[in-house]
């Protein structure tokens, strides 16, 4: 196995070189693509040389960069000039539409012996009756806090995004005078303007209002008067309870200030509670995990999760498929919930008593994995990409005081509407 390491500046569309193959003269060389976020990269090589080993093929490691919007940009290039380079893609839940026509339908590869994968991830995935990828794992926005402090202070875990920024700057006071001083902050989570920023964003507009900014029947619910003042809250949040530099904040970002102990909240993915308990972690033992806090309209996680699929441009599709097979089978899926906590998109797993025992908090949190709100990709389909930067965008530039929240939710309201032509699904081959 070979690793990758992927500059944009240093990749040309359909020649990305490689690094020194180890392949040998009998085996075949695949190159899959891994993102690097947490322990992600590690897993994704750990589980690829199982295969390496059964099979006795070898496989490159494409690694990702961590914004999702950057993988997106490579894999449009990839694909675009039909490049045998990449067999293996790992594609993000909102992408399957978008992506769909040069990727391989599996659905004659399954059989008998294949998962029963989340009913929803597979209908996500099925485009025009093609089934373009195979859920590898899913992802929902979580509250993660710390035991210790909530305890020490008499303060119970948040329901309401209210409560959150009162328990938050009660906190914060209190432990300005003592050990934490004014390293610790209220709330950490994703203010950067990328794809992350949406996921943050669907939550707070659906926990006030239940709406997705486009809707499955292409309405667009994006400026309404609950909207702004979830905007207005978050933004409030920016330098009070969350750093100045959230603006800039991604997931590892986020994930650095909390695991150093300089947080009391933080929104994030499943992945951060694997690597906030790893043994050198300084929260380890003082961590909790609860469902987001609710607005008005109760409480939303974002739907994130990532798939596996081939380009129809591989020299070695039913190889690659294999591999994908292998990477997405349910004891693959169970290794790696147990490793590194990724959950799994087998719902049959989430009542493995191996799991439970390792993570008794699936039972608690397995409605919130199944209950996940989509962000509106599958309405929007090609012009899904386009609808998230309208939204990173403007809500990044309410974040920074550069528009007000309610000019910014009307900007995304007319911005959404002028684009509208582009949404839908292009024909497949
Ligand atoms: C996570 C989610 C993915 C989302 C991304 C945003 O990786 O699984 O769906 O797009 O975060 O940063």
């Amino acid at each position: 196995m070979t690793v990758k390491t992927l500059f944009s500046t240093a990749f040309a569309a359909g020649s990305i070189l490689l690094a020194g193959s180890m392949a040998n003269a009998q085996s075949t060389t695949l190159t899959i693509a891994c993102g690097a976020v947490g322990v992600e990269f590690e897993q994704c090589q750990a589980d690829v040389q199982i295969w390496e080993e059964m099979t006795g093929h070898s496989v490159e490691i494409l690694r990702l960069p961590d914004a999702t919007n950057e993988r997106l940009d490579l894999y449009q290039d990839l694909l675009s000039s039909e490049s045998p380079d990449l067999d293996v893609y790992q594609l993000d839940v909102v992408w399957a539409g978008l992506l769909a026509h040069d990727l391989v339908d599996f659905t004659p590869y399954l059989d008998a012996n294949s998962p029963e994968f989340f009913e929803g991830l597979i209908e996500n995935n099925t485009i025009q009756d093609r089934l373009i990828a195979l859920p590898w794992f899913i992802d929902t926005g979580l509250l993660y806090y710390r035991t210790d402090l909530l305890e020490a202070h008499g303060r119970s875990v948040p329901e309401t995004w209210d409560e959150l920024t009162e328990t938050s700057r009660f906190i914060m006071q209190q432990e300005a005078s003592g050990l934490s001083g004014d390293s610790l902050w209220g709330f950490v989570w994703q203010g950067d303007s990328y794809e992350g920023l949406t996921c943050d964003a669907i939550e707070w507009f659906h926990s006030y209002t239940g709406t997705t900014f486009v809707e499955p029947d292409l309405s667009i619910t994006i400026n309404q008067p609950g909207n702004v003042q979830a905007l207005e809250l978050a933004t409030s949040w920016v330098g009070s309870i969350s750093p100045p530099e959230t603006v800039q904040h991604k997931e590892e970002d986020s994930r650095a200030i909390f695991q150093r102990g300089d947080a009391v909240f933080m929104r994030n993915w499943p992945y951060a509670w694997n690597t906030g308990q790893q043994e050198d972690s300084p929260i380890r033992g003082r961590i909790g995990i609860a469902p987001l806090p609710s607005g008005p309209a109760g409480s939303a996680a974002c739907l994130g999760g990532w798939q596996l699929a081939v380009s129809r441009h591989s020299d070695n599709v039913d190889l690659a498929v294999d591999l994908v097979k292998f990477l997405t089978n349910e004891e693959s899926q169970k290794r790696r919930a147990l490793d590194s906590g990724y959950n799994p998109s087998i719902p049959a797993l989430y009542d493995d008593a191996d799991l439970l025992a390792e993570f008794p908090q699936f039972e608690q949190l397995v409605e919130v994995f199944q209950g996940g709100v989509a962000r509106p990709a599958s309405a929007t389909g090609r012009g899904y990409p386009l609808v998230s930067r309208i939204i990173q965008r403007n809500v990044h530039r309410a974040l920074t005081g550069d528009a007000s929240a309610a000019d910014a939710l009307q900007n995304m309201q007319t911005q959404l509407v002028r684009q509208s032509h582009w949404y839908g699904h292009q024909p497949l081959p």
